[in-house]
């Protein structure tokens, strides 16, 4: 994980973070999945919920571990960020849904088997929806640009709304 820190810090270190970037941030996050499971991460866990791994103090990213337990699905949301986000364990899928307020529309699904990675980039491609995908419980791992501490998630009928989000922390060696 050091490895994979350090490489995310010389990019996000070199400027704001588009296209080009987030797919070099993907090739990093990607090649770093088997790694992470040789270490057993995947089973550094209490359960289902959000796990903080690690926290940028200089460049403000962060790397998050998300355990999806069956049928486990987010609302549509946003973050307002960059993101990468990859496969650790079995299966998720990625719904991606238009820009708009009242009424986003789906645009397209990833299903994602362990290693794949996606990512989400404001304005376009920030709106989505992830669910834990057929099999077992799935577990993802995610890069922000920010620490999340709330999404704008949609109600239908109502609009988009702010939820609070929490994370556990998970003491990991770094
Ligand atoms: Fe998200």
């Amino acid at each position: 994980m050091r490895s994979m820190i350090d490489q995310l810090r010389v990019i996000i270190a070199s400027g704001p973070v588009g296209p080009e970037e987030i797919t070099r941030i993907q090739d990093i996050v990607g090649k770093s999945l088997p790694k992470m499971r040789a270490v057993g991460l995947h089973e550094k866990h209490e359960g289902p919920g959000r796990y903080m791994l690690y926290k940028d103090q200089e460049l403000g990213f962060v790397i998050m571990m998300m355990v999806w337990t069956q049928g486990q699905k987010t609302p549509i949301h946003d973050h307002g960020t960059w993101g990468v986000e990859g496969v650790l364990k079995n299966t998720i899928a990625v719904t991606t849904f238009t820009r708009c307020e009242q009424d986003p529309e789906e645009i397209s699904q990833m299903i994602l088997p362990e290693d794949s990675v996606t990512f989400v980039l404001p304005p376009d491609f920030d709106r989505h929806v992830v669910e834990q995908y057929a099999g077992d419980d799935a577990i993802s791992i995610h890069v922000y640009g920010k620490e999340l501490l709330s999404a704008r998630c949609f109600v239908p009928g109502e609009g988009f709304q702010d939820l609070q989000l929490s994370a556990k922390l998970l003491s990991i060696e770094v």
